[in-house]
Parts: structure tokens; sequence; C-alpha cells
């Protein structure tokens, strides 16, 4: 599946699903964010070539859905503007239910991306991966990821009090789910 979205910029760019080149992009978002060190639960970037092509292997095997979004007139790592992945639970009997992901670049936000990313991953987590509904964590005071959860019908059922400590402050985790069906109805 691969679909092209016009950005408010003007800018023309593409969503599809991961390839092997992507890795550096993916990779170089993920530790960026990492970096801005407000909105994931990891101190440490990953450096480790291994540790990058070992996640992208796994994504295969297991066929997981990890959906891009690129910029065509970018060059690698910049031209991969987001990422969201659905990856599957370690317990068998959960193989139905999927974590969900997601970093958009800081230059990218608002525009749109992190929208229609989700959107495709979890057609395409229904469609090629079974899965029947996706969970995700956030901590409570990412206003924007909250607001995006919700608007594509997330529900929040539960908050984990103080669940983080990063650089001297306690964060609040807020779990949301989804049942794909609900989303397929309200969004045919
Ligand atoms: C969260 C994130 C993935 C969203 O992606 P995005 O491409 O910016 O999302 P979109 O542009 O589709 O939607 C963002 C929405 O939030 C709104 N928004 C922005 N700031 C907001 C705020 N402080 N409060 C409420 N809503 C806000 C935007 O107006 C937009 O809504 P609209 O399209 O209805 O106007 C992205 O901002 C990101 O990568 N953030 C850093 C990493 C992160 O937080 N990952 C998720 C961890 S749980």
């Amino acid at each position: 599946m691969k679909e092209v979205l016009k950005l408010k910029t003007g800018e023309k760019i593409v969503i599809r699903h991961i390839n092997e080149l992507d890795i550096d992009g993916v990779w170089n978002n993920f530790n960026e964010v990492v970096e801005e060190g407000i909105y994931l639960p990891v101190l440490f970037p990953v450096k480790s070539r291994f540790e990058k092509q070992s996640w992208y292997n796994n994504i295969k095997k297991e066929r997981e859905i990890c959906i891009v979004a690129v910029h065509p007139k970018l060059k690698s790592p910049y031209n991969i503007l987001g990422q969201c992945e659905i990856s599957s639970l370690d317990w068998d009997a959960a193989t139905h239910v999927g974590s969900l992901g997601i970093i958009v670049q800081k230059k990218y936000r608002d525009l749109g991306i992190g929208f229609h990313i989700i959107d495709m991953a979890i057609r395409e987590s229904k469609k090629l991966d079974n899965k029947e509904k996706i969970i995700l964590s956030c901590f409570s005071n990412n206003k924007r990821a909250l607001f995006l959860y919700k608007k594509l019908g997330f529900k929040m059922i539960g908050r984990r009090e103080k669940q983080f400590y990063m650089d001297s402050n306690y964060y609040d985790e807020i779990l949301m789910e989804l049942w794909i069906n609900d989303y397929l109805t309200n969004n045919p």
C-alpha cells in the first residue's frame, strides 16, 4: 500500500511500508526524540548498527507493521519524516493485539503526517497481521499526542501515576486502546 499526501506546506510526500533503506532515517528520528527528552521513557539514543538492523529484521520476520512518511526530495536519513509501528505483544494469547508507537520529525509536526501514518498502520495491521485491537501508552503531559489519539478514536483506559522518572521529574503514563472494527465503521 502506498499513498501520496499533500502537506499544508505544498510539499508532496509518500506514505508506505518500511524497507531496508529506511532504517537509518527511522533511527535518526528516534534518537532525535530521545534527545528532546520529554516524549519517550528512553534515556539513551540507539547507536548500534546491529540493534538497528535486528529491529528491522524482527519486523520482517514477525510480519509487523511499520509505516513511514517519506519526503522524495530529501536525502537519507532526513527523508524519513515519520514512522508508525504496530508491534505484537509477547503473550501467546494476545496475538490479536498490536502496540502502537509513533514519531514525526520535529520540523514536520502538526501537518497531518501523524494522523495519516496511524490511519494506514491501523488498516494494514488488520489486513496483514490480523490485529483486532491497538493499544498505546503516552506521557500525560504530551498534549499533542493525546489530542491526536482521541481524534482517531482511542479511549483512555487507565493512568499509571508517576510511572516514569526522568531528569528529576515524574511522569504519569496514560494507557489507551482502540478496536479496529469500531475505527473502520467510523472511518470507512
Ligand atoms: C505526537 C506526534 C506523533 C503527532 O504527529 P503529527 O504529525 O504532529 O500529528 P498531526 O499533525 O496529524 O496531528 C497533531 C494534532 O495535534 C494538535 N495539537 C498540536 N499541539 C497541541 C496541543 N498542545 N494540545 C492539543 N492539540 C495539539 C494539532 O493541531 C493537530 O490537530 P489538527 O490536525 O486537528 O489541527 C508528533 O508530534 C511527534 O512525533 N511528537 C514527538 C514524539 C511523540 O510524542 N511520540 C508519541 C509518544 S506517545
